[in-house]
């Protein structure tokens, strides 16, 4: 590649001039301008276009939901088998980390999710889920698809590359906390930087939504038995009521939010289970309550998750019931806050208005909503954004975990090349800063 070995020779010509206090920016306006813009032409290569078409329809028809995706996972190695990619495997059961370069830092990482849900397809299409009660509706099918198509670009590129890419295609995103998973296997102990996409049917085709600091909330969930006494509904003086207990409850757990939290500090208590009874005239035994509880701080997380015990326990006690709090935690972890940090912001910015346009960058507000790549965030740098993939000429597109949820294949391109751009430009501005910082080297991966 041409430009590249332009851009590499300038950029070791840096290496002998620059001083650290000049090496904040070290790739100018047109060194990122043309490894993006060549990115995303060979994204939209024909070749590598069908091929990632083809991939991610082969994942849509066989979903696997988390910690089962085998078949997919399976997929993903034969993929960097063939590319001649090597990779850690298992890891956090059918996880694949692959690597591309030197083998040596700096590491940057790119995620993709690979797990399915629960929920039956109701688009027909000719590439429509084969397993019953099982749909890709939230994009991660395209996610694989995005990072195998930004490894190719890569495994291209890789006499190139000044440090190592990381492709960390995780299991369990959707309530497994499948990143924690990864990040507990070590694999991923040397990372110093880590991007993730996900694909939106909110946002138009070609453009980018994102923002640094706290994007996502944190969240966490419980789950409440109410222990009465019951008895004959006509009786009431003979039975210890959990209905009317649990009612009250759920009505002192909205308070947390309306009371105790600051209203310019974003807070949710829901109780979205209530399960109890099954007569018209029997007082059930007991009640079982859940739900899920969100916030932007781990101050404000943590005090949530204290009063929410004391709230149902103590209000249990005032109608003479027993509780027993529970956040199986086992099961489903509490998901921090997702931080997006300042830097990558910038050099996210950098990368996207060189390959889409100043005007494509959408500014994203905070939700409540999750994601798990806030475990590989707060372990390391991290950066998530959403790309978006709406093209109005080819039909409404639905959000993501509906049955008619559909994915514009048009985006998988730009998925690949901005991973792509992200990590090689990374790398190439963070290894001058080691040369120029005689920054301690680090072991390899
Ligand atoms: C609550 O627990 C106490 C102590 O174990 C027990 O005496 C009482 O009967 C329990 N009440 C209910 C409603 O289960
Ligand atoms: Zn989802
Ligand atoms: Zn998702």
């Amino acid at each position: 590649m041409g430009f590249l070995k332009w851009v590499l020779a300038i950029f070791t010509l840096c290496t002998y001039l620059a001083t650290p206090t000049l090496s904040d920016s070290l790739l100018n306006k047109d060194e990122l301008a043309s490894i993006s813009a060549n990115f995303l032409n060979l994204a939209k290569r024909t070749d590598l276009f069908d091929w990632m078409v083809k991939i991610r329809r082969t994942i849509h028809e066989n979903p696997e939901l988390g910690f089962e995706e085998f078949e997919t996972s399976k997929l993903i190695r034969n993929e960097l088998d063939k590319m001649g990619i090597y990779y850690k495997y298992p890891v956090a059961v059918t996880g694949v980390v692959g690597f591309i370069g030197t083998g040596k830092s700096p590491f940057v990482a790119l995620r993709a999710d690979m797990d399915a849900l629960p929920m039956q397809e109701e688009v027909e299409w000719e590439h429509k889920s084969k397993i019953p009660g099982k749909m890709h509706a939230c994009g991660h099918d395209a996610h694989v698809a995005m990072l195998l198509g930004a490894a190719r670009i890569l495994q291209e590129q890789r006499d190139y590359l000044q440090g190592t890419v990381l492709l960390v295609f995780q299991p369990a995103e959707e309530g497994g906390g499948g990143a924690k998973k990864m990040l507990e296997s070590g694999v991923l102990d040397n990372v110093d930087a880590i991007f993730g996409l996900h694909i939106s049917a909110v946002h138009p085709i070609g453009t980018v939504t994102a923002n640094s600091g706290p994007i996502m909330a944190g969240s966490g969930f419980f789950e409440a038995v109410i222990k009465g006494k019951g008895g004959h509904a006509a009786i009431p003086q003979h039975t210890i009521d959990p209905i009317l207990a649990a009612s009250n409850i759920i009505v002192s757990l909205q308070h947390l939010v309306s009371r105790e939290a600051d209203p310019l500090d974003s807070q949710v208590v829901t109780v979205a289970k209530f399960k109890g009874g099954g007569a018209f005239n029997v007082i059930p035994d007991s009640v079982t309550i859940g739900g899920t509880f969100r916030a932007f701080s781990k101050e404000s997380f943590t005090q949530l998750k204290q009063r929410i015990v004391e709230v149902i326990t103590r209000q249990a006690a005032v109608q003479r019931c027993n509780t027993t709090v529970d956040f199986d935690t086992e099961n489903r972890p509490f998901y921090p806050v997702t931080v997006n940090n300042k830097a990558l912001h910038e050099h996210f910015r950098d990368v996207a208005a060189q390959m889409l346009g100043n005007d494509k960058i959408i500014e994203k507000k905070p939700t409540m909503g999750t994601e798990d790549f806030s475990f590989f965030a707060e372990a390391f740098p991290g950066y998530f954004y959403l790309l978006g993939m709406v093209d109005e000429t080819k039909g409404r597109f639905e959000s993501g975990h509906n049955p008619f949820y559909r994915v514009n294949e048009d985006a998988l391109p730009y998925g690949a090349a901005l991973h792509a751009s992200l990590a090689t430009t990374y790398l190439l501005e963070h290894q001058v800063k080691a040369t120029t910082q005689d920054r301690n080297v680090r072991d390899e991966l």
